[in-house]
């Protein structure tokens, strides 16, 4: 068949699709993650006061005291955490699991949210629990949607993080950082090449 002939059989006045949604921040995010269920009996719950002095136990034993001259930590350091972002797992008689929490930051002239510390207790870990503790504080997170994070590419990029890469040579942080190790959620559409400048801690306009 040519190509006039195709369209002859063509109707003229096809209808046309109905508009997508074409908006990708909204349809990408959060990042939809493949992750096995949790384990029988663990929940995940906003994180409140009564869980402060579990968290800080567990980072006590799983940082050591070098946690609070990781650049992470210094870029928290004098934040009060924003209530309603950090996550929690909990067993069945709500012993303290893992955490995770959140922090307003800017990344240059971008306002975002930096995720720190993730901490599941060792006689725990490999159950996905650390998997769920991200995706359920990323996904409850107000926008911005872009989180910046200090850790292994190995193990956050299933869970929708990617390295900056040599964007990362862009930034600019408190306390010296292996940068191949800075790594961002975003929507796929976001701009990573417009990444530079100071990363700081600070709440956002909006007063997140
Ligand atoms: C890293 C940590 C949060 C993982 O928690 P978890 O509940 O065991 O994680 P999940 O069960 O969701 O995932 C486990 C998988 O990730 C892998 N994994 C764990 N740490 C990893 C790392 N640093 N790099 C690559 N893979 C890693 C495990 O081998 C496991 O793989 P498998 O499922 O193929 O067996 C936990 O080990 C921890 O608290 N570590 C100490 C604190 C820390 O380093 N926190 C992160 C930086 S702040």
């Amino acid at each position: 068949m040519n190509k006039a002939m195709i369209q002859k059989t063509l109707p003229s006045s096809a209808p046309s699709a109905p508009p997508a949604d074409v908006s990708p921040s909204a349809a990408d995010w959060p990042p939809r993650l493949d992750l096995p269920a949790l384990p029988l009996g663990v929940r995940i719950v906003a994180r409140t006061r009564s869980h402060q002095t579990a968290t800080e136990n567990l980072a006590a034993r799983l940082l050591g005291p070098g946690r609070h001259v990781r650049a992470a930590a210094m870029l928290r350091e004098g934040q009060e955490e924003p209530r309603g972002l950090g996550r929690a797992a909990l067993d069945r008689r709500g012993r303290l699991l893992g955490s995770v929490a959140f922090w307003p930051i800017h990344i240059g002239a971008h306002p975002g949210w930096l995720l720190g510390p993730l901490l599941v207790d060792p006689a725990h870990e490999g159950r996905g629990i650390g998997g769920h503790l991200v995706q359920a504080g990323v996904s409850g997170l107000p926008p911005p949607h872009l989180v910046l994070l200090v850790g292994d590419v190995a193990y956050y990029e299933p869970l929708g993080f990617r390295a900056l890469g040599f964007q990362a040579l862009k930034l600019d942080l408190p306390a010296p950082v292996d940068k191949a190790r800075l790594l961002v959620c975003a929507p796929p559409d976001f701009a990573l090449a417009e990444l530079e400048g100071r990363v700081r801690a600070g709440p956002h306009q909006d007063g997140a």
